[in-house]
């Protein structure tokens, strides 16, 4: 297994590109499942989890074809409903096929996801959604089994904010007889991106980004050609190593409008942000770091998705504050790894009481999900000495080359081959 090697110390300080958005990739990918014909995106981040939605999309029959950032995906030679667990539990937002495929195909067989570190994931609303549509749902032996006529135009009330579930539900509608209304829908800017991809593609849909979403169903869709949006969480990402260093990073490619929330709570915690035409944001960071309490909510709040990220700059801030995580119930592992560095966090349930030390000391630490390792990668940043990151196949989920964009911007960032 890989790991990165980090010595602390260095100034992020130049400009780099951001890559495409995983979290809008994936649901892109899924909704290619809808129609006949070759759908080429571009700008695809090139990501572990992009290649697993591949290998499960030619599973079901789907010609796909891949060239570093751009990717074909054709269904017109799709000719299996079955999702089987050994790919779905690579990663679990492989439950996106499961609206598409209900929606094209009538039936769907697809492995339940299970839990993950950050907590059970439960995907009760994405069936619950389902029925009301029309569908027929059983579990049976960890699958769901869903079958259907044509799906039914139906008002979905969802009891909690889901984005996969949003985005299943507007994939399972958008060929349905008559109208779909999502109440309580999620409003990522991921759930936008997927709305314009399937109105591009010939849908009718209208409110994505608000938490009312109306899909009149048509007959059929049509391919598309798409450039997959900037990834919001890994613009951030950059941002706070920029903030955590005292550097001067500027940004290119980005979309400041996704990540607002982000730069209120960094200008907060004393960071200069500048954003230039629109798509260029500029970070100089500053000697000292202000505590800023922090609480993740569904967008436009803070993202989850940061939450550990921004928990690493506060261990080095001046001052005490607090992060309430709302969204999972076990999204502090990376508390104990950072404890280890010198860290000095206190946890009491969804709550994390983070009082500011002058410094980190590097050590070996243990990768457990995806943002905690981005975390304990920018920990190294400011650690002093070296700091071991195992476990980076977490890493390599999400981020397309961190390491390489991180080592571009000054810093003494290695992978080591495992
Ligand atoms: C998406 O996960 C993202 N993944 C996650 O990013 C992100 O953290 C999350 O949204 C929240 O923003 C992708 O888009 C591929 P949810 P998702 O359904 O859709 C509960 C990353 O690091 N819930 O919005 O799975 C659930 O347990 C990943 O890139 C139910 O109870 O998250 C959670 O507590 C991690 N029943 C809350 O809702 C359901 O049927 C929000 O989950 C569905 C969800």
């Amino acid at each position: 297994m890989d790991k990165i090697l980090v010595q602390g110390g260095r100034k992020l300080k130049g400009e780099v590109r951001v890559s495409g958005s995983k979290n809008a990739a994936l649901p892109i990918l899924a909704s290619a499942l809808l129609c006949d014909g070759a759908n080429t995106y571009t700008n695809v981040p090139m990501l572990r989890d992009i290649k697993s939605t591949l290998e499960l999309l030619s599973h079901l029959g789907v010609r796909c074809e891949k060239q570093e950032h751009a990717v074909q995906v054709d269904a017109s030679t799709l000719n299996n409903h079955d999702a089987p667990y050994d790919l779905v539990r690579k990663m679990r937002a492989s439950i996106l096929v499961l609206g598409p495929l209900l929606a094209r195909l009538k039936k769907a067989r697809v492995s339940l996801p299970g839990g993950c570190a950050i907590g059970a994931r439960p995907i009760n609303l994405h069936l619950k959604g389902l029925v009301s549509l029309g569908a027929d749902i059983k579990l049976d032996h960890g699958y769901v089994e869903a079958s259907c006529d044509r799906l039914k135009g139906a008002d979905i009330y969802f009891d909690m904010v889901t984005v996969t579930g949003t985005e299943n539900l507007m994939m399972a509608a958008v060929l349905a007889e008559g109208r779909t209304v999502l109440h309580n829908a999620a409003r990522e800017p991921e759930i936008v991106a997927l709305a314009n991809a399937l109105n591009q593609m010939g849908a009718n849909i209208t409110g994505a980004g608000t938490s009312e979403i109306s899909i009149e169903g048509v007959e059929s869709l049509k391919p598309i050609a798409l450039d997959i949006i900037p990834d919001r969480i890994e613009t951030g990402t950059i941002m706070t190593a920029a903030a955590l260093t005292n550097g001067d990073v500027t940004i290119l490619g980005a979309q400041p409008e996704h990540v607002q929330s982000i730069i209120d709570k960094l200008r907060l915690a004393g960071a200069q942000i500048d954003i230039y035409n629109d798509e260029t944001i500029r970070i100089q960071g500053r000697e000292i770091i202000k505590s800023v309490d922090l609480k993740t909510l569904p967008y436009p709040g803070f993202p989850t998705d940061m939450q550990a990220q921004f928990m690493v700059l506060m261990s080095v801030a001046k001052g005490s504050c607090l992060i309430s995580e709302t969204i999972f119930e076990n999204r502090f592992i990376h508390v104990s790894e950072l404890r280890r560095m010198g860290a000095d966090i206190t946890v009491s349930g969804n709550v994390a009481l983070i009082k500011g030390v002058s410094t980190l000391s590097g050590a070996p630490v243990m990768a457990t999900d995806l943002r905690a390792s981005a975390c304990l990668v920018l920990a190294g940043l400011v650690a002093e000495n070296t700091t071991e990151v195992n476990r980076v196949y977490h890493l390599d989920r999400g981020y397309e080359s961190l390491e390489l964009k991180l080592e571009s911007l000054g810093a003494a960032i290695q992978r080591v081959k495992g």
